[in-house]
């Protein structure tokens, strides 16, 4: 399968470190942040990437990354003219992706679990959609599940009073019918194409399947999670 890296939005949360460079350029313990998303796809075996990024500094995500080749790697890069919400960047992918399903993930998301099992699983079932789930102390600032069992029967995007602790991490698995999807949104209260609607979509139409994630999870867009992924890949690399 394809894989789609998301690394487009502002980054606002993190000014001023955001004022002069991309917040996925920035460091999560000892390597850039979107190195962690770019390792997630190319452990599972994933080597044919689209790096979506915003216009502002998409020439220092070429510098840092080039062609792919260091990497083993091919690399396609396109560019979000406004942070116009994952579900629009995820947009963006459509003449990469083709008629396949793929892998998209959130470049601010650091996963510690191995995932290449779940590709080879969706690719062989009859799924349209996957979604991966962490339990996590500040379920309001996620999309959050809520669970019948293992089933998850409605997401809920950054609900006051969260219904459950179980976060959406920034992992999704489609089918390229979710560029028909991603057409019928309107945007949010907070004017962005949201991914919780897409996902939304799928629940309804009881095509989506979710696996809960043993590992560590942290996304890194705010100072307190910055830190957050960061301790928590130092702790790994002193094991
Ligand atoms: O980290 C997981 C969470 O990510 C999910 O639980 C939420 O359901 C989902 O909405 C998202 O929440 P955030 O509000 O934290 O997303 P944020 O705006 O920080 O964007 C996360 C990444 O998505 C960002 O690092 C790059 C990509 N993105 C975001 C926007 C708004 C884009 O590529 N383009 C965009 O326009």
């Amino acid at each position: 399968m394809k894989g789609v890296i998301l690394a487009g939005g502002t980054g606002s949360r993190l000014f001023p470190l955001t004022k002069v460079t991309n917040k996925h350029l920035l460091p999560v313990y000892d390597q850039p942040m979107i190195y962690y998303p770019l390792k997630l796809l190319l452990e599972a075996g994933i080597s044919d990437i689209l790096i979506v990024s915003g216009f502002e500094h998409a020439g220092d995500f070429l510098k840092l990354l080039g062609s792919g080749k260091e990497f083993g790697a091919r690399f396609t890069y396109e560019i979000q003219d406004e942070a116009g919400g994952i579900a629009q960047a995820l947009g963006l992918a459509e003449d990469f992706v083709d008629d396949s399903k793929f892998v998209t993930v959130l470049g601010d998301n650091v996963f510690e679990d191995f995932i290449g099992d779940d590709v080879a699983a969706f690719e062989d079932s009859d799924a349209k959609a996957m979604v991966f789930l962490k339990q996590v102390p500040d379920p309001h600032r996620f999309g959050v599940a809520h669970l019948d069992g293992d089933r998850v029967e409605r997401i809920v995007e950054k609900p006051k009073s969260p219904k459950s602790d179980w976060a959406v991490t920034g992992l999704y698995f489609y089918s390229p019918n979710v560029f028909d999807v991603v057409r019928t949104l309107k945007p949010s209260g907070r004017g962005e194409l949201e991914i919780t609607d897409v996902n939304n979509w799928y629940i309804e139409k009881g095509t989506m399947i979710a696996r809960k994630l043993e590992g560590f999870w942290s996304d890194a867009g705010t100072f307190e999670s910055l830190f957050r992924a960061t301790s928590l890949v130092h702790g790994v690399r002193m094991r």
